[in-house]
């Protein structure tokens, strides 16, 4: 069971990877207004939720571990915020700045509280 703990934490990083890395991509295209939603973004967000639910799981049921409700559920509203952001926003030809920078906000905001709130 421990291994499948450390093979969805391993997945959940590479959904962090996905998502930052996509608005990364799009940083360049602030300046001419050509900001799109990259499906890196939306699979990032989706495999986030995937995995984040599953470690639960697996954490509360096969290794009887104690987690933190609180974090897991503020991580859970931020996650929510952000998968509305990039599926509503998926088919859009461009979308503004803001948006870019509140997803790449918020999932940073998510990584602090996953990694400092003890
Ligand atoms: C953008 C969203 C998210 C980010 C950036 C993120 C980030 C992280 C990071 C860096 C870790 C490894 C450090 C640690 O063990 O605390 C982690 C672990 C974990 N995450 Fe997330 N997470 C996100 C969303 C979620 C969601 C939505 C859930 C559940 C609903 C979740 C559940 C968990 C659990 C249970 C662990 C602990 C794994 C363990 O040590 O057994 N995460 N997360």
């Amino acid at each position: 069971m421990d291994v499948l703990r450390q093979i969805l934490v391993v997945l959940h990083i590479v959904g962090i990877a996905a998502l930052l890395g996509g608005v990364l991509t799009q940083l360049s295209a602030l300046r001419t207004g050509e900001v799109r939603i990259v499906p890196a973004m939306t699979h990032g967000a989706l495999t986030m939720l995937v995995t984040g639910l599953a470690l639960v799981g697996v954490d509360r049921q096969g290794l009887d571990k104690d987690l933190d409700t609180a974090k897991i559920a503020t991580k859970l509203v931020v996650l929510l915020v952000i998968l509305v952001l990039v599926w509503g926003n998926r088919a859009a030809a461009r979308v503004s700045g803001r948006v870019l920078g509140t997803i790449g906000l918020l999932t940073v905001a998510n990584i602090a509280v996953a990694v400092m709130w003890t």
